[in-house]
């Protein structure tokens, strides 16, 4: 039987709870589920491409049908080089309908073959987002409902550069 790959774009800066939850309901309906990570050099993300791939691979590792890859250009070239027959997108609320429908109908005029299907995460996500995880670490609040603790830990190493080095020394005291 055929099988079926669908790729997963984002920017996934940083991977939150609401990206793992759709990553797990993805696995579970296509044969092999590639979480795509767009370079962008036009945005000035907080964590680098390499960051957020070492997180998405950690974080996906028990998923045996997921890999994680990085991509730039097109998002429908990429799905075509790597022969995937759809691409999976999360719809959150009503606000996130327009702009994922005009992507998606972006993505059919460009290439036909190429299915867009959309999966709702938890609802328990369905307010979560990258950009407000970064402003509330940003300013301190709690994200350990939001994101995976490996995450918590990462925003916490970047956005205070005390916490990383008080780290390193206990570890180092504890060697
Ligand atoms: O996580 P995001 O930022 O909502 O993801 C947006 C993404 C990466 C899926 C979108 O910006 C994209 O597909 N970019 C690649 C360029 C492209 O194909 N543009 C035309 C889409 S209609």
């Amino acid at each position: 039987m055929k099988k079926v790959t669908a790729i997963y774009p984002g920017s996934f800066d940083p991977p939150t709870n609401g990206h793992l939850d759709l990553i797990e309901r993805g696995s579970k309906i296509f044969d092999e589920l590639m979480v795509a990570i767009l370079r962008n050099p036009d945005k000035s993300p907080l964590f680098t491409v390499g960051e957020r791939r070492k997180m998405l691979e950690d974080l996906t590792e028990e998923f045996k049908n997921v890999r994680v890859d990085t991509f730039d250009g097109l998002t429908v070239d990429y799905a075509a080089k790597v022969k995937a027959s759809a691409v999976l997108r999360g719809i959150r609320a009503l606000s996130d309908y327009e702009y994922e429908l005009q992507m998606a109908l972006m993505n059919r005029k460009l290439r036909p073959e190429l299915e867009t299907v959309f999966m709702m995460p938890a609802e328990k996500y369905s307010y979560l987002s990258s950009r407000l995880v970064r402003e509330v670490a940003r300013l301190g609040g709690d994200v350990s409902k939001l994101v995976p603790e490996l995450v918590e830990q990462r925003l916490k190493e970047k956005l205070d550069p005390a916490y990383k080095l008080s780290n390193r020394k206990t570890k180092v005291g504890r060697a």
